[in-house]
């Protein structure tokens, strides 16, 4: 070894100790007879000093190192003065005193100081090597280590078996566009990268492999947000002879574990579950965040009759007077121009606009529609949102819909910008029951919700909405939300072939193309596959959330940016003709 001790364990048990350590200089002062250095690794910081009393030659070499030098040094540790003692640092009672230096290797001055967390993201993408020193990094991915293997060692306990499957595969339908990959062997044909393992693990199942589970990459070619990216990381498990509690209470033992050993929170099980209409209807969201209350009402009911033209459309064309009551915290006066851009933004939903009544106290409202309503009506409605003296209530008059998720988007934008989430709390919770469909209007079809491979729930007469009304349909899936984003998701899988043909049927996938495109899925059911289901884990998302970073890439090591490019290596990148000539692949000018 080129040390005999790491950058971040000697102590003041180790005065007098000669050391030898190897690392990047963080911090070069020069003091004039002494040169103090941080030399940095992964594992610390030790402060080292080049003193021109104590060796002469020595400090005059010193003075020609700099910042991410690769150094290596032995010395004597030594109690530092009083009155310079870091109490920050885990080796801060100490320092080296060097006796001997070698320059293992040299670096220009770095882009940027890696101590300033106010970087462009970009620079830091264009040098990632770099960026990956920053202490912020090191313990982001030691984190998600730790994460890993508390996963692995649960799942391992729990009989589970880790099974790796392809990356170069057949398209598995999950909604996104797939990632293809040219054959050169089989001219004109392509593979597709897994968005997820979905149907493999399912062929594992049919196999007998009950328990199977593994660090899956999934790739997608969707439009990124800051909490995706086109190759993300699932914690991807199934289990066979199983009900959808036995699934949910395996992820909860698996969640629970994680959360506690990391970040030491003890979460109350069972979790929460709310159904998806439910969920809909009080929060606006099939992931609601129940870090704050502030549901949403239905007050439909209230203005029937009321002759208000717009609300009298809205509800005879089926749709909701929905409402939501927000107390502004004090001292922040709302104007007229907030009510405006919010306005504006709602329409972001599908809402044509949105109404506010600010109530006053009993019969005192300000509102530009008050005039519309009478007093009892009025009256109703602050009783219904248990409006207090102050409160403002908006309402969005639109399809179902529409009105629940434009205030469902408004309850998480004035919860955000009025700081209403407690700063540790951590709610997580099942949504359960989704429509097995739903309608794709512009292309005038229905298309699963989950993925196509989705068991309907077994309600009564299930069977006979495949042919009157699909949308009634419900799934045996289930969502894991933790403080408003969907962590997990999964469902009990259909294990007989004629119900998937059926559900191939709804979705207008014909005999042929389905035999075309999952064949192989539908022999293997009809060879003895038994009940089975499973769920995943957005590794990227769950360590994001318990790590409290602000986007997905800060958990990665090699992230791509929003436009799914890698800044360091700029990949995608052109290739060579001849690559493009030996896969059968001419490009369009
Ligand atoms: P699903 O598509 O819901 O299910 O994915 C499971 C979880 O993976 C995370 N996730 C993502 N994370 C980062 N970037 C992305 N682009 C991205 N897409 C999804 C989410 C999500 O909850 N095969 C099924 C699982 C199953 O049914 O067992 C599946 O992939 O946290």
């Amino acid at each position: 070894m080129l040390r005999t001790v790491t950058c971040g364990e000697i102590n003041s048990l180790n005065v007098d100790r000669p050391v030898t350590l190897a690392g990047w200089v963080e911090t070069y002062r020069d003091h004039g007879e002494l040169i103090f250095i941080d030399l940095r690794d992964r594992w610390g910081i030790t402060q080292i000093v080049f003193s021109s009393q104590h060796n002469t030659k020595l400090h005059q070499e010193a003075k020609h190192i700099r910042v991410e030098f690769v150094i290596q040094v032995q010395g004597v540790v030594k109690r530092r003065p009083d009155g310079t003692v870091n109490k920050k640092l885990p080796t801060g009672e100490v320092e080296v005193l060097v006796d001997q230096l070698e320059v293992l290797n040299t670096c220009p001055t770095p882009p940027f100081e890696l101590g300033d967390k106010s970087v462009n993201e970009e620079l830091r993408l264009k040098f990632r090597f770099l960026d990956l020193r920053r202490k912020d990094m090191i313990e982001s991915l030691t984190f998600r280590h730790r994460v890993t293997k508390i996963a692995r060692d649960y799942l391992d306990s729990q009989l589970f078996i880790e099974v790796e499957t392809p990356y170069l595969t057949k398209s598995t339908p999950e909604g996104a566009r797939d990632f293809l990959v040219p054959s050169r062997l089989t001219p004109g044909s392509f593979y597709a990268l897994p968005q997820s393992p979905q149907l493999f693990k399912q062929l594992l199942m049919v196999a007998g492999y009950d328990r199977y589970y593994q660090f899956a990459r999934c790739f997608r070619d969707e439009d990124l947000r800051s909490d995706r990216q086109p190759e993300h990381t699932q914690i991807d498990l199934e289990m066979s002879f199983v009900e959808q509690q036995d699934v949910m209470q395996t992820v909860e033992g698996l969640v629970s574990e994680i959360i506690k050993k990391t970040i030491g929170k003890t979460l109350v099980r069972p979790f929460r579950v709310l159904s998806y209409e439910t969920a809909l209807n009080r929060y606006g969201s099939d992931k609601p965040d129940l870090r704050y209350a502030m549901e949403i009402q239905d007050l439909t009911e209230i203005f029937k009759g009321a002759g208000f033209k717009i609300y009298d459309q809205v509800i005879a064309g089926g749709g909701k007077i929905r409402a939501l009551c927000f107390d502004f915290p004090p001292g922040v006066d709302f104007s007229r121009k907030n009510f405006d851009d919010l306005t504006a933004w709602i329409r972001n939903f599908g809402a044509q606009g949105l109404a506010w009544f600010k109530y006053k106290g009993p019969g005192q409202w300000d509102s530009p529609l008050q005039k519309f309503f009478d007093a009892d009506r009025l009256a109703k409605v602050s009783a219904a949102c248990k409006a207090q003296p102050g409160s403002v209530i908006f309402m969005v008059a639109a399809d179902p819909a529409v009105s629940a998720v434009a205030l469902g988007a408004l309850r998480c934008r004035l919860a955000e910008e009025y700081k209403m989430i407690p700063e540790n709390a951590f709610e997580i919770l099942w949504v359960t029951d989704f429509p097995l469909f739903e309608w794709n209007a512009e292309e005038k079809r229905y298309q699963a919700l989950h993925h196509p491979f989705t068991s309907p729930k077994p309600e009564p007469d299930y069977k006979a909405w495949f042919e009157k009304d699909p949308l009634k349909l419900k799934a045996r899936a289930y969502d894991l939300v933790l403080n408003g984003t969907e962590i997990g998701g999964g469902s009990i899988r259909i294990h007989q072939r004629e119900l998937q043909n059926e559900v191939f049927r709804i979705l207008g996938i014909g005999e042929k193309d389905a035999e075309e495109k999952f064949g192989f899925l539908l022999k293997a059911l009809s060879f003895g596959a038994p009940p089975h289901g499973g769920l995943a884990i957005g590794l990227d998302r769950l360590v994001t959330m318990l790590l409290k970073r602000e986007s997905i890439r800060e958990v990665i090591a090699f992230p791509k940016t929003q436009k799914g490019t890698c800044l360091m290596t700029e990949a995608p990148s052109e290739v060579s003709e001849k690559q493009l000539q030996e896969l059968h692949l001419r490009l369009k000018k």
